[in-house]
């Protein structure tokens, strides 16, 4: 439980992990669509340790006595100057307001939600965004609605003028808000201002380069099943083997990869996270997901920056070292990891010289615009690992395949 206006700073594990999930799967067996989106925003305020904020109220239109209370979704989008929007409609009886709000339908993903309101409403896209609070507004007859604050950062080179943005950007609101705005806007301020790294903006251009419709059909047409067949397939059986056992799984940049799914349902995973900086990259597994009714949250959000408050069995990061740019962003990005798993999976391609993985390497780079440069060697990446994670607790192994050798490196921790 999480009481009002306080936010766990340390990671717990997950409650319906913890309780062997039981009672979420009651929940989603026979619960009403209502009791089903409260017990999501409930589990979002697990994961990201949001705050409880109370607003009492019988003035509002859209509060009315209902048995199952409504659930809301507001978005306070910013910019790569953190500035926030504060919008304002126009008209006789004009009001303001810093949130855009919706009420929620069950059948939506929360984040996708908060990317269908911006575009919506300001046509424009987004890429990380991020809860920062839970409210609930009651009135005489109980709780009316529940919802959550999300932060929404648009996507870089977007003009933000030639879209339908009613409102303006701003590090301080310059209107009168209520002390429930306040409060939000105090909260949205902190979130901003702890997160030391900018979004990788090559990743997010590349990725949207990569959408050429030639090159986009060869790779999955042809490349991409080929490379399968004989490499793939072949890597993902050896990996599940070495992935150690766990009811709760996250990984940090699953990109387009399956290998999540797979093992939520191989192993009857009870809660996972495919968490990427680009949200388009995980589209074909949130279609899987949804399909095969799989318990994974999508969430977008740099390695760097991780704003999970749960600790999870198992972390991955998979094929991702090679496109951290710094020493600074290769140790923030170790570090959160070190937080956020009892098991931590590090995997990633030898530096690609000669034969087959150079050529694999080129076709990644020059056809599909993979930002990914600064790969490790065997040494190099044992040395890393070994340093930041000690050695008592850390395994490692390689992979051989056509595509190159896979380093491997599994870490147990003690938490
Ligand atoms: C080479 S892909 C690997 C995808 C997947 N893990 C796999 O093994 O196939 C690298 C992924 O990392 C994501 N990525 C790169 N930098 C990131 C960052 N700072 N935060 C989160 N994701 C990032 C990219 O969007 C991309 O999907």
């Amino acid at each position: 439980m999480i009481l009002a206006g306080s936010a766990p700073s340390q990671t717990t594990t997950l409650g319906s992990v913890k309780d062997g999930g039981l009672a979420r799967i009651f929940g989603e067996v026979f619960g009403s669509a209502s009791e089903k989106m409260g017990s999501r925003i409930e589990q979002y305020a697990e994961i990201y340790g949001l705050p409880l904020l109370t607003e009492n109220s019988t003035s509002r239109a859209s509060v009315q006595t209902n048995p199952h209370p409504e659930c809301f979704l507001a978005v306070i989008p910013y910019n790569h100057k953190r500035e926030t929007l504060f919008s304002e409609a126009s008209g006789p009886n004009s009001t303001r307001h810093i949130l855009s709000e919706v009420l929620l339908s069950a059948e939506e993903d929360f984040e996708g939600a908060v990317r269908r309101i911006v575009k919506d409403q300001a046509n424009l896209s987004v890429c990380e965004i991020q809860p920062i609070a839970r409210i609930i507004r009651s009135n005489p007859a109980g709780i009316a609605q529940d919802g959550l604050v999300f932060l929404a950062e648009l996507a870089p080179s977007q003009d933000a003028t030639a879209s339908t943005l009613v409102g303006r950007f701003a590090s301080e609101p310059d209107l009168q808000l209520t002390s429930l705005e306040a409060e939000i806007v105090e909260r949205a301020r902190d979130v901003l201002r702890q997160k030391i790294y900018a979004t990788p903006e090559g990743e997010v251009t590349s990725a949207r380069r990569y959408g050429g419709l030639l090159a986009s059909a060869i790779h999955h047409r042809i490349f991409k099943p080929l490379m399968y067949v004989l490499a793939s397939r072949q890597l993902k059986r050896s990996l599940a083997g070495l992935v150690p056992k766990g009811k709760s799984m996250l990984d940090v940049s699953a990109g387009d990869d399956s290998f999540l799914l797979t093992m939520c349902s191989d192993r009857q995973v009870d809660f996972a996270i495919a968490n990427d900086i680009i949200w388009g990259q995980m589209e074909s597994s949130r279609r899987t997901a949804r399909k095969q009714g799989l318990p994974v949250l999508f969430t977008s959000h740099n390695i760097l920056d991780l704003p999970f408050k749960v600790l999870f069995d198992v972390v991955l990061f998979k094929n991702t070292l090679h496109h951290l740019r710094s020493q600074s962003e290769v140790i923030a990005a170790l570090q959160n990891l070190k937080k956020l798993g009892r098991n931590i999976v590090i995997v990633d391609v030898e530096r690609p010289t000669y034969g087959a993985p150079r050529i694999v390497n080129t076709y990644y780079r020059r056809l599909l615009n993979d930002a990914g440069e600064h790969f490790w060697t065997r040494s190099q990446f044992r040395a890393l690992i070994s340093e930041v994670f000690g050695t008592s607790g850390t395994k490692f192994s390689e992979i051989r395949t056509l595509k190159g050798v896979y380093m491997v490196a599994v870490v147990k921790q003690e938490l």
